[in-house]
């Protein structure tokens, strides 16, 4: 079946016409290619932001276990492996995508990332440095990080103020602005930390859904809309915008392990999934009120396609039917410890400490991964996505699954092309 392609399918597939429809479909799919990717959003896209900012703070995101199946391990990132952008970065043909944070060894030619650990949709106004997870660049932030960028990429391409052979990094070209992919993945920041934090109530929380998705709005118009910059002694020029915008949803709250163990028990509502069905209320809302914003973003700026991916409807997949993706554990976290759904407040991955009067040590891989397989989970470390989770979503956004326009990017993705391990 696997020699199924677009000139042999007749012949090779005679016997089983049902399964080769769908392998020509797929076969004839082009390759994702796109000059660059950049991403704005929080830890579930950040690869290095945040503890650019704050090495203390977020210290341990570039130690084990975090990013054990990741090829370098220090990967920064709050995950076993790949995010969903790294696999949307990789699939497209690209090399990793950078934080723009970074000042040594960050290769911008394909692309930035302007996502933090901690980075909230809705503007920050008061924010203190031991405030939790928490930090305050949220998504209006990113967006200046983004303009000002624009305006130093244009500084180095400019033979006046840059002479050839005077400064040299590597960083995208502007004319490649219009053809590269925008990922917009924000939100889970404010609901998720609100409850963990306990700052707000679960009723209190539904209430900010409309203030979240304002600020998710707010910023994808900012990235279609052109600047003028007036640059010193120069003629004004007009800045280039984003043409292609990925808006990533939410995955269901409630079958989240830190919210399953924080707000589960006997009084709670669950659903066929074991999931919370009030918390999943907010995660509903927020989604549906963003597909609505963005099917009338859609209308005001035709020349743009804005890309609904439906990460609720890959996390709801894998749950329907967890074999298929080899999931075994879908509610627990693989890097934590006890509890229905192995997760501790107490004692979270990357930490060290005593559950129940027992010491427990989640800051290392050995003598064994943190479970048995981290593949079999949705959860890392009962907070954020796994790579088993970020891998099937990012092959259903690039193949055209769970996303509107219907085909999404329509291209087959490679994740071979940069690394194979995962
Ligand atoms: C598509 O990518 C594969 C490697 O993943 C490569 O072998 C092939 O030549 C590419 N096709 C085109 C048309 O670029
Ligand atoms: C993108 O912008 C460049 C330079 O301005 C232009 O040559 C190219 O045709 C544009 N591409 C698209 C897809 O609009
Ligand atoms: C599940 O595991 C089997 C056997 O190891 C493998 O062939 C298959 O590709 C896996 N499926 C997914 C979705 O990873
Ligand atoms: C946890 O285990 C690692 C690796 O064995 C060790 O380096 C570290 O000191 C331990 N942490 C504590 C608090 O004991």
């Amino acid at each position: 079946m696997g020699k199924c392609g677009v000139f042999g399918a007749r012949v090779l597939c005679w016997g089983a016409l049902m399964l080769c429809v769908l392998q020509v479909a797929s076969a004839a799919l082009p390759n994702c290619s796109y000059p660059g990717v950049f991403a704005f959003g929080d830890s579930l896209s950040d690869t290095g932001n945040s503890i650019a900012a704050f090495p203390e703070k977020f210290a341990n995101a570039e130690l084990d276990p975090n990013g054990i199946l990741f090829p370098t391990h220090a990967a920064d990132r709050y995950t076993d492996g790949k995010l969903l952008l790294d696999f949307l970065a990789f699939g497209v043909r690209r090399r990793p995508i950078y934080p723009v944070l970074r000042g040594t060894g960050g290769d911008f030619t394909f692309g930035t990332n302007f996502a933090a650990y901690g980075a909230p949709a809705r503007t920050v106004k008061v924010w203190y440095k031991d405030d939790g997870f928490n930090v305050p660049f949220s998504l209006d932030v990113q967006h200046q990080w983004s303009e000002r960028y624009k305006i130093r990429v244009w500084f180095y391409e400019s033979p006046i103020f840059n002479p050839p052979g005077r400064l040299v990094q590597s960083l995208p070209k502007l004319a490649t602005w219009n053809e590269s992919l925008f990922v917009v993945w924000s939100g889970y920041q404010d609901y998720f930390f609100s409850l963990y934090d306990k700052k707000l109530t679960v009723s209190q929380t539904k209430k900010i859904v409309g203030d979240v998705v304002a600020a998710i709005e707010e910023h994808i118009v900012k990235l279609l809309t052109p600047v003028v910059y007036i640059p010193p002694a120069t003629p004004s020029m007009i800045m280039p915008i984003a043409q292609t915008i990925m808006v990533v949803n939410l995955p269901p709250l409630g079958c989240i392990p830190a919210m399953l163990t924080l707000y589960g028990g006997p009084k709670a509502k669950y659903d066929q999934y074991g999931c919370l069905s009030e918390l999943n209320k907010i995660t509903s809302a927020h989604n549906k009120l963003l597909t609505e914003k963005i099917i009338a973003l859609r209308a005001k700026y035709p020349a743009a396609l804005i890309l609904d991916a439906d990460a609720h409807g890959v996390y709801t997949d894998i749950l329907k039917n967890p074999k298929s993706y080899n999931v075994t554990a879908p509610l627990s976290a693989c890097c934590g410890v006890g509890g229905s759904y192995n997760f501790n407040t107490g004692v979270t991955c990357g930490h060290a400490g005593l559950v129940d009067g027992k010491f427990v040590n989640l800051t290392t891989s050995l003598p064994a991964t943190p479970c048995a397989n981290p593949r079999a989970h949705l959860s890392w470390d009962g907070i954020h996505t796994s790579n088993t989770f970020n891998k099937a979503a990012a092959t259903d956004f690039l193949t055209g699954k769970h996303i509107t326009p219907a085909g999404g990017l329509g291209c087959s993705p490679d994740f071979f092309f940069f690394d194979s391990s995962t």
